[in-house]
């Protein structure tokens, strides 16, 4: 099942992957800004705000040394809220205190405001190429449905569980495609209202499958 879940996942991936200025990068601080930004943001709201984003702060280095009202200033056609602020003060102490490298293993990073499980993942990821494993809630639906298939998809040991297998899932290469094929199926295909599954590859192997909205319990 792990292996045909891989399988079907990566092929589907290769042909229908979007193509996301994200992706193209494996520089950690680039994929700091993005998963902060997507954090609460729609990708289609985050695209150019991103690019703009890099162009006026390339670096660490750059954002260290702004001033705070200017970072605030910038972020704010995404809206108020803590991030800018958490993403500047982390900006800082990895200048002072990582020698400017931001740090790769999952304590520290997780240490800094505004990095959780999910954002430690996601950089270790995509920018480490650690096998690191992801769970939001676009993964958690697709992993739900896929491996559960029905019931509340809300309950902490479930979301434990759910944590455990995208751990297990990981392939031992292609995790960075993985773990991005794992998003975009959720946010394209195993969507929350009207999945799509006359186009998903997992059908064949979904537990949810024919899907009837009724048997799931959960939002998003
Ligand atoms: N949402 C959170 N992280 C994302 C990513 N890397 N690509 C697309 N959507 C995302």
């Amino acid at each position: 099942m792990r292996r045909r879940f891989r399988r079907r996942l990566l092929g589907w991936y290769r042909k229908h992957a979007r193509d996301l200025p994200w992706r193209h990068t494996r520089d950690p601080y680039h994929i700091l800004v993005s998963e902060m930004m997507l954090q609460q943001t729609q990708v289609d709201r985050v695209l150019p705000k991103y690019e703009e984003w890099i162009r006026k702060y390339p670096s660490l280095e750059t954002l260290a040394s702004a001033r705070p009202a200017a970072v605030d200033r910038a972020w704010r056609p995404l809206g108020y809220n803590a991030r800018p602020r958490r993403l500047h003060t982390i900006a800082r102490e990895v200048m002072r205190r990582y020698d400017g490298e931001l740090p790769s293993d999952e304590r520290t990073l997780r240490s800094f405001k505004g990095i959780g499980a999910y954002t430690a993942g996601a950089i270790r990821s995509f920018a480490f190429g650690h096998r690191a494993p992801i769970v939001d809630t676009n993964v958690a639906r697709v992993l739900f449905r896929v491996f559960v298939g029905r019931g509340d998809r809300t309950s902490t040991p479930l979301k434990k569980y759910l944590w455990s297998l995208s751990a297990v899932l990981l392939p031992r290469r292609h995790v960075f495609d993985f773990n991005q094929a794992l998003m975009d199926i959720g946010a394209t295909v195993c969507v929350a209202r009207r999945p799509r599954c006359p186009v998903c590859p997992m059908s064949p192997i979904c537990e949810a499958y024919p899907f009837d909205p009724d048997l799931e319990h959960g939002s998003g």
